[in-house]
């Protein structure tokens, strides 16, 4: 069965049982800065399932796009993907395990005619926090399971939450038998050795988890339940991996006719991340060095490199990429539409990545000589850092190119090189951003933190597009740019200064906080320049009206900073307002 039969076939089954069809969410969530791309079907749901009424009703059922990144190393191997497409069905206080086990049973066996023997579940043994689900096994065991398929597992399988915090609670999965020989007596569905592949998991959602690691009942009972459908489509088609199948034999093909050098691996890696660039990009996302641009970049670039690897002509991608339109079209329409866009972006970041391993590689030339000439064997990690750092050289191709000549590389001086060089680049960017502090004294300092509570006031007031694109500070008066399409008005102009007062008022603690970068954009934390600062960034928060990666230093309290008045608002450039304001003390 293929993939968009097996899609329209679930689709239909749970219409008929009661459903409403919703559409795939973008890939990219909107409105949710937490999390780079959607990752499951639940995830454009959450609201819905904490108990706002959702304008479908309580049964939903849909196809989702997703896109999970942590394995992006992994992909190349027979499993792995990054973009994948999960079929769900919701109850929103509506069915529970009950009526969820019997219709994920009569799809898997009527609808999909899978041998019941075939299959095995798995439910929630039970600990301190929720008991043993001996009503999921019942079900099971009343719609057709036999006892001795059935495997009761702690909290590490069966238990489900999208991350540390939010909607959770006990699963049951379903795995498929591949009749493969155990690999020996212990094998069980949650061993990973490819005898038992998991298709299906129903999660019974009826707690939340909050940071701290407190579970509490939400106010009603869900159903969230994610299918993957390459992996449904590869076991029902008898493949041994998802690139067999419909969905990416036609590039597989098309690499194969293509390529000089045969390497399995490298075929899928191009596969897999050809797929996920073009569907990324039709969702609307970039290249670029931070957060999902970077995910795509990646992509990309790992790409090129395995294209590379197969000795294929990268004029060839353009080609590549109607080929996968033409066969995913029935399935995503949305890709004819954005066939221009997904190939100007690709074919762009693919010029600029070869620019960069063009300089790079004549550079590796001339080190591999001089090392040669001194007759070493061992490329120095210095030499790899530099590559890295002068011309953006990926440290995994100086490894690569280094072996293709049999020589080695100091990975672990590369590593201690980058760590130094982290650090560095830490304290350096803590010192540019002082937000042009040339003089750092009391007044200034309460400039800097005023600055951030007007960056703060104007998202109130103005709206949440609101950015800084610059500051300039002297002891006489501040200056800050920010990204805004019109002149304020008399109003939006008092409302600023009123609340910027109100803050000053409260007596606000300024906060500081070390994090990890991701952990900051994560957390909502603002911030000027991304890509200029390095992994580990300070974040400095004023009560709970500001948080902004910033070099400091800062007022300790706002209560330091007197009144805040706005002297002039004009325009600085294009779709930029300037406001000059000063502190009265
Ligand atoms: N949200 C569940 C999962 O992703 C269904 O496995």
């Amino acid at each position: 069965m293929k993939a968009i039969e097996i899609r329209n076939k679930y689709l239909n089954f749970f219409k008929n049982n009661g459903h409403s069809i919703i559409p795939s969410a973008p890939l990219i969530p909107e409105n949710d800065p937490s999390v780079l791309f959607t990752t499951a079907g639940m995830q454009p749901l959450v609201p819905y399932l904490l108990g706002e009424k959702h304008p479908s009703g309580t049964r939903l059922t849909d196809y989702q796009k997703c896109v999970r990144t942590n394995d992006i190393d992994e992909v190349g191997d027979n499993r792995h993907l990054t973009y994948f497409e999960m079929l769900g069905n919701w109850s929103l206080g509506d069915y529970f395990k009950e009526e969820s086990i019997k219709m994920s049973f009569d799809f898997l066996t009527k609808e999909l005619q899978i041998p019941v023997e075939k299959l095995s579940v798995t439910v929630f043994a039970g600990d301190e926090d929720c008991p043993r689900d001996n009503l999921a096994a019942e079900c099971w065991k009343k719609a057709g399971i036999p006892e001795g398929h059935i495997y009761y597992y702690g909290k590490d399988d069966n238990w489900w939450i999208a991350g540390e915090e939010g909607p959770c609670g006990p699963d049951t999965e379903m795995y498929y038998d591949t009749g493969k020989t155990p690999c020996g007596p212990n094998c069980q569905p949650n061993c990973d050795c490819g005898k038992y592949v998991e298709i299906w998991n129903n999660v019974f959602m009826e707690y939340f988890k909050s940071k701290d690691g407190k579970y509490t009942k939400l106010s009603q009972q869900n159903v969230d339940t994610g299918l993957g459908l390459e992996r449904m489509a590869m076991l029902l088609q008898g493949k041994e991996t998802p690139f067999d199948t419909e969905i990416f034999k036609p590039i597989m093909d098309k690499l194969l006719e293509l390529e000089k050098v045969d390497i399995i691996e490298s075929r899928r890696i191009i596969a897999e991340h050809l797929r996920s660039s073009m569907m990324i990009i039709s969702d609307g996302g970039r290249p670029s060095n931070v957060d999902r641009g970077y995910v795509l970049r990646r992509l990309i670039r790992r790409m090129v490199r395995h294209l590379n690897k197969l000795q294929i002509d990268l004029q060839e991608i353009a080609n590549l990429i109607d080929i996968n339109i033409d066969n995913l079209k029935e399935m995503y329409p949305e890709l004819t539409k954005n066939r221009e866009i997904i190939k100007s972006v690709i074919i762009e970041e693919k010029n600029k990545f070869v620019k960069t391993l063009t300089h790079g590689e004549k550079e590796f030339q001339k080190e591999m000589n001089n090392t040669k000439q001194q007759g070493k064997n061992i490329i120095d990690g210095k030499v790899v850092f530099k590559l890295y750092d002068t011309y953006g050289f990926p440290p995994e191709v100086t490894k690569e190119l280094a072996e293709e000549n049999n020589m080695e590389v100091d990975m672990k001086k590369f590593e201690e090189l980058f760590k130094e060089h982290q650090e560095k680049s830490r304290v350096g960017s803590e010192q540019k951003f002082k937000g042009g502090l040339a003089e750092q004294n009391e007044i200034t300092i309460s400039y800097h933190t005023a600055t951030h509570l007007l960056n703060a006031a104007l998202k109130v007031v103005v709206g949440p597009d609101v950015h800084q694109k610059g500051s300039n500070i002297t002891t006489e008066r501040m200056r800050f740019d920010f990204s805004c399409d019109h002149k304020l008005t008399d109003e939006e102009k008092k409302q600023v200064e009123d609340l910027v007062n109100d803050w000053i008022k409260q007596g606000l603690d300024v906060t500081i906080e070390e994090m990890k970068k991701e952990d900051a954009i994560k957390s909502g934390a603002e911030c000027m320049f991304i890509e200029k600062y390095p992994d580990i960034v300070t974040v400095y928060s004023i009560g709970n009206v500001s948080k902004e990666l910033c070099g400091g230093p800062h007022v300790k309290n706002t209560r330091e900073l007197g009144t805040f008045k706005i002297k002039k608002e004009e325009a600085s450039s294009a779709g930029v307002r300037r406001i000059k304001a000063i502190l009265e003390k």
